[in-house]
């Protein structure tokens, strides 16, 4: 006779089973293909992290459906916040991996990143990220982490201004602490040569096809002129600005941005086309309007390689969007938290 023993134990051996073949497959090569939808997906599985992107298929399968239509609503009111909460997944993967340390506030162990110098001031769309948050404890409690709501904001932010879309793995979960210092080392400042910016990719498993095609986020959203002030009235000590940088648009970031005061004026980091997500940001910087020292170089640097998917982006935007969409997987997937560590927030602001 079968006994209930004998039915627990078949079923726990096959959950063991299963995680086993989710969690634990080998390391595969990294090869794309693209449906009739234009949705780039892996050939072959990805780097095994845990994650994948059925993960919510049967806890929550409307929550992509909740990010897209808070994030359309978001974005119909202010254009800039597409950008922004593109941004915030960048700065969240830098920093002790895709685990929405990004978002916690101060806590009496440690101090919010929210205070590092490339993010005081500057990130935005947290109030977005609350409402998704909120809307999706209501459909799905204690289930989908802030980290994936901030890679799920992160696409469809990018979808929803043109750029291109990509099956997105998912099962990150939230960390219980920040890190101010790493936030401060390993986000990439705007004045960085290409071969600290090489290095700063490279610090997260990120190659130079990465560090281009990424950097073409900045084909949407806008930057203070703190950011840029350096290369208009002295790039290089000498009182001098920028050589690399074309001579009208160095009047016109004049402007904007005087010698002294001014220091949060914004200008577009694309500015034919700053709210619609397109291959224009590497046109610019094909005729030396580049708006930081971090996007020029990638042309002026001298890196053969750079140089090259610089121009080949500019010629080829299909080319473009199948590399961002591969290398934002690539980046969604720095040190993920999965299984039993971290946990699933619910709230986004603190740790449980
Ligand atoms: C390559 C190294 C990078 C550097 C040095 C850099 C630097 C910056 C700086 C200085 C700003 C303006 C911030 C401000 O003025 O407050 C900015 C804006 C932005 N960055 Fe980057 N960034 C880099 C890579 C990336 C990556 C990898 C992404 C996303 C995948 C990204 C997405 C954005 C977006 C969308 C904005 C506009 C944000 C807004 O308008 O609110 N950046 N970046």
């Amino acid at each position: 006779m079968v006994s209930f023993k004998h039915i627990y134990a078949t079923f726990t051996l096959l959950v063991l089973l299963s995680s086993t073949f989710c969690f634990g497959f080998p390391e595969f090569n990294f090869r794309w293909g693209h449906g009739r939808d234009g949705v780039s997906r892996p050939i072959g599985g990805g780097r095994s992290t845990g994650l994948f992107p059925g993960f919510y298929s049967d806890s929550c399968p409307q929550a992509n459906d909740i990010v897209m239509s808070v994030l359309e609503r978001a974005i119909s009111k202010d254009s800039r916040m597409a950008a922004s909460l593109l941004r915030l997944h960048f700065h969240d993967c830098f920093v002790q991996g895709c685990d929405a340390s990004v978002l916690l506030d101060d806590h009496p162990t440690f101090v919010s990143e929210k205070k590092a110098v490339p993010n005081k001031n500057s990130l935005r769309g947290f109030e977005v990220i609350d409402e998704i948050k909120s809307k999706l404890e209501q459909a799905c409690p204690k289930t989908v982490s802030c980290a994936d709501i901030l890679a799920l904001s992160a696409r469809g932010s990018t979808v929803l201004s043109g750029g291109p879309n990509w099956e997105l793995p998912l099962g990150r979960r939230d960390s219980k602490k920040a890190s101010l210092n790493g936030a401060n080392k390993f986000i990439p400042p705007p004045n960085s040569t290409i071969q600290s910016l090489l290095t700063f990719f490279q610090r997260q498993g990120l190659n130079e096809v990465d560090l281009v095609s990424l950097s073409g986020a900045h084909t949407i959203g806008v930057a203070r002129c703190t950011t840029f002030k350096q290369r208009l009235y002295n790039q290089n000590g000498n009182n001098q600005p920028d050589s690399t940088l074309e001579r009208s648009y160095y009047h016109d970031l004049k402007a904007v941005c005087p010698k002294t005061g001014g220091d949060s004026n914004i200008s577009p980091l694309d500015y034919t086309s700053p709210v619609t997500f397109d291959n224009t940001y590497f046109k610019l910087i094909m005729s030396g309007k580049g708006l930081l020292t971090s996007d020029q170089v990638l042309l002026s640097g001298n890196v053969g390689k750079t140089m090259q998917l610089v121009k080949a982006f500019a010629d080829d935007h299909t080319l473009f969007f199948n590399h961002f969409a591969r290398s934002m997987v690539k980046m969604g997937k720095i040190s993920p938290l999965t299984g039993y560590k971290g946990e699933v927030r619910k709230n986004c602001h603190r740790i449980n």
